[in-house]
């Protein structure tokens, strides 16, 4: 069973600067929810009860999310009788989450970021990986990775997400091979001359112990960073890892666009936004 997910959340977020330069941009909210939270969501619906943080010492409002809401609020709240906005403070972290926040010294890469979360995951089976950026709204049921952890509980599968991309832009992403739905080979961010296919890696994983092993070796590799797809990549022979192709949709919440496509899609969902909205958007289009 797995029960550890690992957060890498240390990058500089400069894509979205200036609003990153204070607040980590896993912070910044989809209508009313930072990212983080939706993450943290997905995952205690998996089954998931530990969360490791792989931080910067410059993004300490991250752990401040996720720590106990502030007594003196919570009171005024009461007092107040404002249950709603009481909620929306207590419920920001599901009780009973575990939370261990590591350090990532040097930003060297997601592999290295992974890398950094060993000891917090040692004498497991395995451990989930979510890259909060990459945000997956799914009606449908749980969620991804609930759905990629009950893979792995009923089959003994380990699972990448994978969604078909435009071949062009395969050189964002890591890309599979599949023989069937298993995975053969995987590589870091191919041109499209070169890439594999179209099947792209998309922010979540549940790898087994093997990968933190690999990871003692792996060197540099695309863009000079040590790579979790190459961590990845070599235990594929040894381990049977699937790509999931998963239900709902997802948001790349680390470009522009798709983080306005998030807040749209979910403001248009929101009792009480939905309704104005609908009947604004016209006017503005
Ligand atoms: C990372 C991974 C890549 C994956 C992508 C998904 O890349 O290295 O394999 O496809 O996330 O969002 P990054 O977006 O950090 O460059």
């Amino acid at each position: 069973m797995i029960s550890t997910v690992i957060l890498p959340v240390a990058g500089l977020g400069t894509r979205f600067l200036p609003a990153t330069k204070s607040v980590p941009k896993e912070l910044l909210p989809v209508v009313d929810k930072p990212l983080l939270q939706y993450a943290v969501e997905e995952a205690w619906r998996a089954g998931i009860r530990h969360v490791v943080l792989v931080n910067s010492p410059k993004k300490a409002g991250l752990e401040a999310h996720l720590r106990p809401a502030d007594p003196e609020l919570v009171a005024e709240l009461t007092a107040k009788g404002k249950q709603d906005l009481l909620d929306a403070l207590l419920g920001a972290v599901p009780e009973g989450l575990k939370v261990t926040v590591v350090m990532q010294p040097q930003a060297l890469g997601l592999g290295h970021a992974v890398w950094c979360a060993r000891e917090a995951v040692a004498g497991e089976p395995g451990f989930a990986v979510m890259l909060v950026d990459d945000f997956i709204d799914d009606t449908t049921g749980p969620g991804c990775l609930a759905d990629m952890v009950a893979l792995q509980a009923r089959t003994g599968a380990w699972s990448l997400a994978v969604e078909e991309v435009p071949r062009e832009h395969t050189n964002r992403y890591g890309v599979v091979s599949l023989a069937g739905e298993r995975i053969t080979a995987m590589v870091e961010k191919p041109a499209p001359e070169v890439a594999p296919s179209n099947l792209a890696v998309v922010g979540r994983y549940v790898l087994p112990a093997a990968v933190m092993t690999a990871l003692d070796h792996v060197k540099p590799g695309a863009g000079g960073e040590i790579q979790l797809t190459d961590g990845i990549a070599a235990v594929l022979a040894d381990e049977q890892v699937q790509a999931h192709r998963f239900a709902g949709v997802r948001y790349d919440c680390g470009s522009k666009f798709g983080y306005a496509q998030a807040n749209i899609a979910l403001a248009l969902r929101d009792p009480a936004l939905a309704a104005p909205l609908r009947a604004w958007l016209p006017e503005v289009l």
